[in-house]
């Protein structure tokens, strides 16, 4: 087995120190004003510290037409910059790397709208009954340049790139699914209608932040959706053709929202859980694909790295429990990540490990994953 998982490489556009990531997870830690707050700095330091190669960052909101929630990241304006900045210095004088995810919620919110909901068509999210209004062409015109806006204050800030989030029912996925996307016009009717809006959007950024500034892009390999005409694998590879040939300099593999058969974040009964789609599109892209979703186990992650094209695992859950989980492989300690997958660290008060709470804040939080249960059924 050729083993270079903890090794040097230059993955998507930027070297890194191995090829073990963190997948993007959301904080919910930014101040009332979407400023980077020192609770999370000391969340990156610590990932930093804990060796993990690259740092995908929680989803980033940017644009006016979005209603991300209050604890998000705020990049829509130049004051963001200084605060991020200082976040990005701290991973790198720390020797990880930060890329920044960046995305619009669109109508997928876990909480009351502050403005109109707008989506690709009028289909009603069934994750919270909302029925969107329909983005006019004028309006996807802003949203690209706003996408192109913010990823130029994110390079500005010494970010080493930016990853458009494409997946999981927000809503670029949903302009992605013939199920929410009824379109008539060039931004929906087919695969390649659907992934227009992305195509834009990779070309916005691109001009906005020049050629080599790297651009990822993370997307679901299936929706897992209940509907017949659900977006599926077939799907997903026109996509990943489109976006390849877009110039994107990487893509993650994921899978599943928040209401179809499968969530982005099963429970532990499921691993590696989207390693075959991720294998089949490595062997058929020729760009980098990381894969994420359900790696647990220090064997598994070197033999996938050394066994197939894929370029990068990336962990979420794992390095909420453990961020020095990669320093713990590394230094020879090869047992399995202590994350049991319960999804507890969905902490409406901030993304927290469920073992780490006490007292009352447990019992509260018991109750946030009752609820969770049985909103999303075992597989969450
Ligand atoms: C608390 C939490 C927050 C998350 N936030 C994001 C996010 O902001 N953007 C995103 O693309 N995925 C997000 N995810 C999904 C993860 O990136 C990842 O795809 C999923 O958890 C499966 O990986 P894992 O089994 O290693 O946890 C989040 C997951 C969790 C548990």
């Amino acid at each position: 087995m050729n083993n270079t998982m903890f090794e040097t490489a230059t993955i998507g556009g930027i070297e890194v120190q191995n090829r073990i990531f963190r997948s993007a997870t959301f904080e919910g830690l930014a101040t009332k004003e979407g400023r980077v707050s020192p609770a999370m700095k000391e969340m990156y330091r610590s990932l930093a510290k804990g060796g993990v190669g690259m740092i995908i960052t929680g989803y980033m909101g940017f644009s006016a037409s979005d209603n991300y929630s209050p604890s998000t990241i705020n990049v829509g304006n130049d004051s963001a910059v200084g605060p991020l900045a200082e976040l990005a210095k701290i991973v790198h004088d720390n020797g990880s790397r930060i890329v920044a995810q960046i995305s619009h919620v669109g109508s997928q919110l876990t909480f009351a709208p502050s403005q109109i909901v707008l989506g690709p068509s009028d289909v009603t999210d069934p994750a919270n009954g909302i029925q969107p209004e329909p983005f006019t062409r004028e309006q996807i015109r802003e949203l690209v340049k706003e996408f192109g806006q913010a990823a130029l204050r994110l390079k500005t800030a010494g970010f080493d790139g930016v990853q458009i989030h494409g997946a999981h029912g927000y809503l670029l996925s949903k302009f992605l699914s013939p199920v929410y996307n009824r379109r008539t016009d060039e931004y929906g009717g087919s695969p390649e209608k659907n992934v227009r809006i992305i195509l834009e959007v990779v070309e916005s950024i691109k001009t906005a932040c020049g050629p080599d500034f790297p651009v990822w892009i993370k997307l679901n390999c299936s929706d897992f959706g209940r509907e017949e005409k659900a977006y599926g694998f077939d799907d997903f590879m026109i996509t990943a053709k489109a976006v390849a040939d877009s110039g994107v300099d990487a893509i993650e593999v994921s899978g599943g929202t928040m209401t179809g058969r499968h969530s982005p974040c099963r429970s532990k009964i499921h691993s590696a859980y989207h390693l075959d789609e991720a294998r089949k599109t490595a062997a058929e892209l020729d760009l980098p694909i990381i894969c994420v979703g359900g790696f647990r186990k220090v064997d598994e992650l070197e033999t996938v790295l050394a066994e197939t094209n894929i370029a990068a695992v990336s962990m979420c859950r794992p390095l909420i429990r453990e961020p020095g989980l990669v320093n713990r492989w590394a230094g020879g300690d090869r047992s399995d990540a202590a994350c049991v997958a319960c999804n507890g660290c969905f902490n409406p008060t901030g993304t927290r490990c469920f073992f780490e709470l006490q007292g009352k804040e447990r019992e509260a939080q018991k109750e946030v994953m009752k609820m969770m249960k049985a909103m999303r059924g075992n597989d969450a």
